[in-house]
């Protein structure tokens, strides 16, 4: 068995597959909203995947860079034509040591539950690299689940096919982590496992976090709607701006 973190696995060229839903429509639409709140000017897609908010973004005139430990998408990205115009902004690199220098975005966002991987330290970490490359004032948006939601609606096994594949998912909740055990099958290919351990923060505890990382939370959305965040609400959407002016 891999003793390799779960979040340097789990994230492959398949992604595009597993995921179909998280597209470049969805992420044109949730890229309007974060330019509606505000995001603007030099801007990092931490944890950009295969680039879909990076195109997004940079069709509405911002100045984007990604980051990803993916090698796998990044070369998807790449490959991708609809990527093609933000191939040359992405960088390989682990989120929590962003290789910028201080003090030199406007904007920072980590979307689609991209933060929780790395345990305490590691996630505090990775809230003070983005504090730290950000320009005083500056502005990063975190979307990550509600587990509330989670916890209300878990299922616990789910079973996708699609175009010839076969994507099975085994869920399940561990204290603050919700777990996933994942297998793909597509004929001719050896089948695909992997894990995902995802930590879950309440609403409270991860304001607790933003703050002592040096942001102020300045709105709490349930979803790229703009709908006001409630127990029920599927996501937690924070606008969190760094302290100074
Ligand atoms: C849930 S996906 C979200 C991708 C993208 N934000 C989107 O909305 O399509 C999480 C991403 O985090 C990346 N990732 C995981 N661990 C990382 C790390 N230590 N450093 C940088 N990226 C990482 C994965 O490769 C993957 O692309």
């Amino acid at each position: 068995m891999s003793t390799a973190p779960w979040w340097s696995e789990a994230f492959g060229a398949d992604y595009v597959d597993v995921y179909p839903q998280r597209d470049l429509a969805s992420a044109r639409a949730e890229a309007a909203f974060l330019v509606e709140q505000g995001l603007h000017g030099r801007v990092l897609d931490l944890c950009c995947g295969w680039g879909r908010h990076l195109v997004a973004l940079a069709d509405l005139g911002l100045d984007v860079a990604g980051l990803d430990w993916s090698a796998e998408l990044l070369a998807r990205l790449r490959s991708m034509p609809e990527a093609a115009p933000v191939a040359d902004r992405v960088v390989r690199g682990d989120a929590r040591r962003v290789p910028f220098r201080d003090a030199t975005l406007d904007g920072v966002v980590s979307l689609f539950s991209s933060f929780g991987y790395f345990g305490d330290e590691g996630d505090q970490e990775l809230l003070h690299g983005i504090a730290r490359i950000l320009v005083p004032g500056g502005l990063a948006f975190l979307d990550v689940m509600n587990p509330a939601f989670v916890r209300a609606g878990l299922v616990l096994e789910s079973r996708t096919e699609r175009g010839g594949a076969l994507l099975v998912e085994r869920r399940s909740l561990a204290g603050t982590f919700v777990r996933k055990e994942v297998e793909l099958q597509r004929a001719g290919v050896p089948a695909r496992t992997w894990r995902e351990d995802v930590r879950m923060y309440e609403p409270a505890e991860l304001d607790d976090r933003v703050r002592g990382a040096g942001f102020q939370v300045e709105a709490r959305w349930g979803g790229f709607d703009g709908s006001p965040f409630t127990p029920a609400s599927p996501r937690q959407l924070l606008r969190l701006r760094r302290a100074g002016s």
